[in-house]
Parts: structure tokens; sequence; C-alpha cells
């Protein structure tokens, strides 16, 4: 049996209120059509999409603490990612939840981010995987030798970039030493204005909304450019993430590159399409088995 993904970021538990006439403001109560309860975050979103799609997945995070950790489980386990290797928040921790309000086709949310990302991080934990996820560059920075530790137990490391308010100039170092960078055209853009280039590392996969996506090697010029055909959104939530885990499934079987580009867009594609940044399992095998033209390889 080849060997499973480890993915690793904050992972939260989302209340989602949908149905929401208008935004509250202060001093008033709004009403919302219906509320959910989910877990969230991209490193969830991407091992529940590698899961979906065949790989094996399992969650490195501190669980939300008490009463939303059960809840988050329940969830990973029923998408068939692992927890494992999750560890207990600490005594008095914050909930790390985000509260999510759907008002009409765009979404506000609310997030308290509590802690440590991920529990200490140990080479001897890391002989059942072959690769490692990091789900949003915040907890790279945080965590700056997961790269090398991965990298020495004989693992690849892809990382997903995630938005944030501003980006440090010594990030670069850090994205240079990854083998493969997903962010999104709006991260990519912000990254340039520092100066850190768009191919700098191993490989760079740019993702680009109902544009579809495009994949560059730093060492060779040119980029695989992958339009995608452009479909309703439901709910935005995890587009990326999911996209992120279509794209390693194939990448790590040694698919070609346009082969791993095409699944990826149409697992992005078919997140927009439902409720919630994972999914249904089903929805992922619908788009996939359409897919014109991919070439046959071995699993
Ligand atoms: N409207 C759409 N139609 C078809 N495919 C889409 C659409 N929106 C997103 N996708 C697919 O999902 C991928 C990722 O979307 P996007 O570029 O919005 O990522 P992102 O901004 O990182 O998302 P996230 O909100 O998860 O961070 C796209 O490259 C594309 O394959
Ligand atoms: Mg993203």
């Amino acid at each position: 049996m080849s060997k499973a993904v480890l993915c690793a970021g904050r992972l939260y538990c989302d209340l989602i209120f949908t149905d929401t006439p208008r935004l509250p403001t202060l001093g008033t109560e709004v009403f919302a059509g219906g509320v959910s309860m989910r877990a969230g975050g991209g490193a969830f979103i991407t091992a529940a999409t590698l899961a979906a799609v065949g790989t094996r997945a399992a969650q490195f995070s501190i669980l939300p603490a008490a009463p939303f950790g059960a809840t988050v489980v329940a969830e990973l386990t029923s998408h068939n990612v692992s927890t494992r290797l999750c560890t207990q928040a600490p005594p008095f921790a914050d909930p790390q939840i985000t509260v999510a309000m759907t008002c009409g086709k765009d979404r506000a949310f609310l997030t308290r981010a509590f802690g440590a990302a991920i529990p200490p991080f140990e080479p001897n934990m890391l002989s059942e995987f072959s690769h490692l996820h990091i789900g949003e560059l915040s907890t790279l920075e945080e965590n700056p030798t997961l790269v090398d530790i991965a990298h020495s137990c004989g693992l690849t490391v892809s990382l997903d970039c995630g938005w944030q308010d501003s980006f440090r100039p010594e990030v670069r170092d850090l994205i240079a030493a990854v083998d493969v960078f997903l962010p999104n055209q709006r991260e990519v853009a912000a990254l340039l204005e520092i100066g850190i280039p768009e191919t700098c590392a191993e490989l760079t996969v740019i993702k680009n909304g109902e544009d579809g996506a495009r994949a560059g090697y730093r060492t060779e010029p040119g980029w695989v450019n992958e339009p995608t055909k452009p479909v309703t959104v439901l709910d935005a939530t995890g587009a990326g993430d999911a996209f992120n885990g279509g794209f390693l499934s194939e990448w790590l079987k040694g698919s070609p590159l346009r082969d791993a580009l095409r699944v990826a867009n149409a697992c992005g594609a078919a997140t927009v399409q439902t409720i919630g940044g994972a999914g249904d399992p089903a929805a992922f095998a619908k788009p996939l088995a359409k897919e014109p033209g991919m070439q046959e390889h071995e699993g």
C-alpha cells in the first residue's frame, strides 16, 4: 500500500450561519435561516479531498477546545481523515472557532486563532508518510524547521500560501525550500511586490479562480496553463484547498503536470458547487469521471 499524506495546519470549528438577510451592525440583531457546525481550515479541506480521490491522508493539528473538538474529530473521521496525530487543546484554551455569515453570495468571517497551530513535530512520527502538506504559510513561519525535518525523513513537502495582510520578506527562504508551492494569483501578486519571484519554489502552482491554474518550475522557462470551465459558485470556501488535494494526489503518482492540473481544477470546481469547504466526498467523483483527455497511469 502506498504511503499516506500528512496535512499540517490550523484546524477550526466553523459555525456557518446561512440565509442571513443582512450582516449585523452594532446594537442590532439578525436572525439567520439556518446554522451548521463543520470542521474548517485549509489542511483539513486538502486532507478530505485527498481521501475523497483515493489518497490516504492524516491531519496534524491541535484540536479546537471542548466542546468543539469532538464535532471536528467526528467530521474528520467521516471524511476518512486520520486524527491519530492530533492533540487536545491545552487547558483553558479559547475554542478555535470561526463564525461565518452567508449573506447573498458573500460571507463575513469572525475567527479566533488560539495558541500553536500544530503539536511538536517529531521525526519518529513520519515513517508511514511520503508527503507533508502545510496548509498555510503562517504555520510554517511558526515552525520553520518543518521542511528540513520532513526532507531528512524522505518526505516531499508542499505549502499553500493563505492570505495575510502583509508578508515578511524572510518568507522567501521558507518558500524556496518546499517542493511544491500552491498560492493563488492574489497571494503571488503580494509576494511579487516584496521581491519574491513567482517561481521561488522548485514547482509553483498558481490558482486563479474560474480561469483555472498554471504550473511552472524554477529551473525551466514557461508555464503549463490549464484553463477550466467556469461554474456557478454556491459557496467559494476552500476551493483552493480542494484544488491542492486533487493536484497532490496526481503529482504524488507521477502524473504529467497537465493531468494533475485538470484533476485539481475539477476538485476546485466541485467544491464551489457545494456548501462547506470539504463538501460531499461523492461530489468529487462526478467531475473527475467526466474529465476528457486524461492519460492513463498506474495508481
Ligand atoms: N467559478 C469557478 N468555476 C470553476 N472553477 C473554479 C471556480 N472558482 C474556483 N475554481 C477552481 O478552484 C481553484 C481554486 O480557486 P481560487 O483561485 O479561488 O483559490 P483560492 O483563492 O486559494 O481559494 P480559497 O478561498 O480556498 O483560498 C481554481 O484554480 C479553479 O480550479
Ligand atoms: Mg487559498
